[in-house]
């Protein structure tokens, strides 16, 4: 067979296979059955035997049986990630929209309103559009390279593919690892089922997940991608955006947040927030909040950091979710200085992750 139908027929195979794996572990709505699966799988696998100098470098074939890693290695970040600073209401919000307009006078500020994704920040770099390491956030400048768990995120694209732009040859995104609600479920019924451990919150989950040293581990577990930022790009890709670069990066294969909005002004903002709040439930995804960026990148540098925090960009977080929980013992004990210690044991009925705060 010749070479370039070989490429065509795995890329065919790469491409249905990565259409079946979505709808089952991201949508959990299987697709086809699992030997119709199984059969696809086995010949791209048979292609690959008789045509190893034809292998793509996102084949799904390699991406597990890699060997469990003793430990992780350290990377430091060339491009630090920072956190950001909080709002709780909407008075706080409109105070850093007053401090960005002081700082850039009879400007026009638009907003680019994002879902605060409740996962795990990871950097991802690509070379040639190559997917060739990915990195937890760790304190922000250096953290642990899990590329070998991130290669078996099935909607993260392991080989940047786009018709109409040209890939550049260095490219550093930057996005949450989450486990979606409806995975979560069906993981936990699972662990359930063969009696192992469950987890209290997709956030664990996702979490424990991407911990594992086995890339077997994190590749049976229903792990997604969400890109929501480029730290590095050569050549400059030239847009001038938020809102441009989250869509611009969708058209390489990244999934984005399933909410975005473009605000012209900060009452807009408040809207969105009240509106998301609302919508909360609904989503695929956990999150804790929105995050409200400047959208130009222009005025995103005039404005700058103020220590480890953006000045363009913040956090406003929901109130902590109420969830019922039962109480089943409290323990008193009364130290030797005289202090009271407090200690309680309560089931929660949502799985929702409670912050309790007692004060004695
Ligand atoms: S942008 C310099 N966008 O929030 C700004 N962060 O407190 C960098 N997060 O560790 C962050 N959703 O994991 C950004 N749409 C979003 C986000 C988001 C969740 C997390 C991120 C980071 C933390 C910052």
């Amino acid at each position: 067979m010749e070479h370039n139908s070989v490429i065509e027929q795995m890329r065919q195979l790469i491409q249905l296979i990565a259409k079946h794996n979505h709808a089952y572990y991201v949508m959990d709505q299987p697709s086809i059955s699992d030997s119709e699966y199984d059969h696809l799988f086995h010949q791209l696998k048979a292609l690959e035997q008789q045509h190893p100098e034809c292998i793509q470098a996102d084949t799904p074939t390699n991406k597990v049986g890699g060997q469990a890693l003793s430990k992780f290695e350290s990377v430091t970040h060339a491009v630090p990630m920072l956190s950001l600073g909080n709002v709780f209401n909407q008075e706080d919000l409109f105070a850093f929209a007053r401090r960005i307009d002081e700082r850039l006078p009879n400007q026009k500020v638009q907003y680019d309103v994002e879902l605060k994704l409740d996962g795990l920040a990871i950097s991802l770099w690509y070379e040639n559009g190559v997917l060739v390491r990915g990195v937890t956030r760790g304190d922000g400048e250096t953290g642990e390279d899990i590329t070998q768990n991130v290669k078996t995120i099935r909607n993260l694209p392991k080989v940047l593919a786009s018709q109409h732009q040209a890939i550049p040859d260095f490219l550093e995104v930057r996005g949450e690892v989450l486990m979606p609600k409806q995975g979560f479920e069906k993981l936990n019924t699972d662990q359930e089922a063969k009696g192992e451990k469950t987890f209290a919150n997709p956030r664990n989950a996702a979490a424990g997940s991407l911990r594992q040293l086995d890339p077997n581990i994190a590749a049976s577990r229903p792990l997604a991608f969400y890109a929501y930022g480029i730290a590095q790009c050569q050549p400059n890709h030239g847009l001038e955006t938020m809102h441009d670069s989250l869509h611009w990066l969708t058209k390489f294969g990244f999934e984005i947040a399933e909410r975005q909005f473009l605000c012209a002004s900060i009452e807009e903002v408040q809207q969105r927030y009240e509106q998301i709040q609302q919508e909360r439930p609904d989503l695929k995804v956990e999150i804790d909040g929105m995050v409200i960026k400047v959208d130009s990148l222009k005025q995103q540098q005039q404005l700058g950091f103020l220590s480890r925090e953006p000045r363009w960009a913040t956090a406003y977080k929901f109130p902590a979710q109420a969830a019922l929980t039962k109480v089943e013992n409290i323990d008193w004990q009364v130290g030797r200085t005289g202090t009271l210690g407090v200690t309680m044991n309560s089931s929660v009925s949502s799985r929702t992750q409670l912050d309790f705060q007692m004060a004695v």
